[in-house]
């Protein structure tokens, strides 16, 4: 047996009372607090203020997110990451969330490196043990100048599905194609991706709070840690 089959069980997310208005905490990638993504974040934050719910942003680039160490020794520790920054805190923070936006500039035809640090650092140091972002509602945006946003995209996807998050098909997927400052704006197909995910996000997490609190019951959840097959 594995170190990770006697992981504790994976605990009920948290999402709060349904009178608390839908919250989505959307972590921006960018090292830009104030750039396109931000930018794109804010025109969601307008959105989810038209339907009563609630977003919030974490700009990555304001946090201490150190990079990963030599110690190489996630993947056999039954603990939690050792380093000592911001990541803790904005994973609680994420957990403390109905829905999880991951935006993200491409660069150099990948993801923006901000949010590939912490995505290492979140979930190899700390989410891949009880996994707590399951069954939040998610929804990946990509910004960029033009090239690469689909494999930023695919990459993020696969982190949502990795953490049995609920991935909401709304459409094509939000890219939105942006390169110079404010170019945000003028990509109008972009944004209506963008409007009809935040919608359909918020749609289903409506959903999920009225089937439980009409039923008391919640989705279920996996009791054993995917590790435990290795
Ligand atoms: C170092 C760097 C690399 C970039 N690489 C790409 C790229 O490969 N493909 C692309 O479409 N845009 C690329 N861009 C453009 C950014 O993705 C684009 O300007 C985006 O809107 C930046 O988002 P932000 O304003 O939120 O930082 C790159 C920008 C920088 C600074």
């Amino acid at each position: 047996m594995t170190p990770h089959a006697t992981a504790p069980a994976v605990p009920r997310p948290t999402t709060g009372g349904a009178t608390r208005p839908p919250t989505i905490l959307a972590l921006n990638g960018s090292e830009r607090a104030d750039g396109n993504t931000a930018a794109v974040l804010g025109h969601v934050a307008e959105l989810a203020a038209g339907r009563g719910a609630r977003l919030e942003v974490v700009h990555l680039a304001q946090h201490t997110i150190l990079p990963c160490g030599t110690c190489g020794d996630c993947n056999l520790k039954r603990t939690a990451c050792d380093v000592t920054d911001d990541v803790p805190g904005i994973v609680a923070r994420m957990t403390a969330a109905d829905g999880i936006i991951y935006a993200a500039p491409v660069h150099g035809f990948g993801m923006a490196e901000t949010m590939q640090r912490f995505i290492e650092r979140a979930g190899v140091g700390h989410l891949r043990f009880r996994r707590p972002l399951t069954n939040k509602v998610a929804g990946v945006i990509v910004t960029g100048r033009r090239y690469a946003h689909g494999d930023v995209h695919a990459q993020l996807q696969n982190n949502v599905l990795l953490n049995r998050m609920l991935l909401v098909g709304s459409g094509f997927p939000a890219l939105v194609q942006a390169g110079a400052r404010g170019d945000w704006r003028h990509d109008r197909e972009g944004m209506d991706t963008v409007f009809r995910l935040t919608h359909r996000m918020i749609d289903m997490i409506e959903l999920l709070r009225d089937y439980r609190r009409t039923t008391g019951r919640d989705l279920p959840v996996p009791h054993q840690n995917e590790r435990a097959l290795r």
